[in-house]
């Protein structure tokens, strides 16, 4: 089964951001995945708004920006106004999702929301039928080249059936570990777009790359 890619340029060469960017773009990539982290939610700290601008010009694919940050309803505004397509907050940074939510879709972007390796995704049952992605994560954020923790495919099936039951079913994307190995798995559980930082970035041909996690 086929299914989109979102290659996330945590994993690129930042002297070049422009370059990569095009050259995911020129592999066959479906959206660009842009990792924001504070230093607080998670161990890193990543790009902001600023760079998010800067970025925008060089290619038309959609930017899925995915906040790993403390109170990420303070930055929606910023994130939106530097171009974001898609905004996925984590349900463990966001008192108010709903709220959150609500709020990105009201501004005319997709709203995504996201849960560490921990969370189980039975928490997200009542937010499900407002949002228009889920993130599940792969391995614990902060950090681009990390093993993927194989129990991620049983939570992927468990919300494949959770969202089945919905009128307007969101997708699934899976972010963390994921590599030409384990995407026929990972896909087979209902995954609709998957996020690729090392996989992708660290190898030597990207469109082969994109095209072997596509079509595995
Ligand atoms: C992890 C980030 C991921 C990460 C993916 O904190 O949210 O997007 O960069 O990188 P890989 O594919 O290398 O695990
Ligand atoms: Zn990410």
């Amino acid at each position: 089964m086929m299914c989109k890619i979102a290659p996330s340029i945590l994993s690129a060469d930042f002297s070049k951001l422009e370059e990569e960017i095009k050259a995911v773009e020129q592999a066959g990539a479906d959206w660009i995945h842009i990792d924001v982290m504070d230093g607080r939610f998670v161990p890193n700290i990543t790009i902001g708004p600023v760079v998010v601008n800067s970025i925008r010009k060089t290619t038309n694919l959609p930017f899925d920006v995915h906040l790993m940050i403390v109170e990420p309803e303070k930055y929606i505004d910023s994130f939106i106004d530097a171009g974001a397509d898609i905004i996925t907050l984590h349900f463990e940074a966001c008192t108010h999702i709903h709220r959150a939510v609500e709020y990105i879709k009201s501004k005319g972007k997709c709203a995504g929301v996201s849960i560490n390796p921990a969370t189980p995704v039975e928490i997200l049952n009542e937010i499900l039928p407002y949002v228009d992605i889920v993130l599940i994560m792969g391995v614990n954020p902060g950090f681009g080249g990390q093993k993927y923790i194989p129990t991620t495919t049983k939570k992927i099936s468990k919300l494949r059936d959770m969202i089945e039951k919905l009128e307007i079913k969101p997708l699934i994307e899976v972010d963390g570990g994921v590599t030409i190995e384990n995407a026929k798995e990972i896909k087979d559980a209902g995954t609709d777009i998957l996020v690729a930082g090392s996989s992708v970035f660290s190898s030597k041909d990207y469109k082969e790359t994109i095209q072997k996690l596509k079509n595995a």
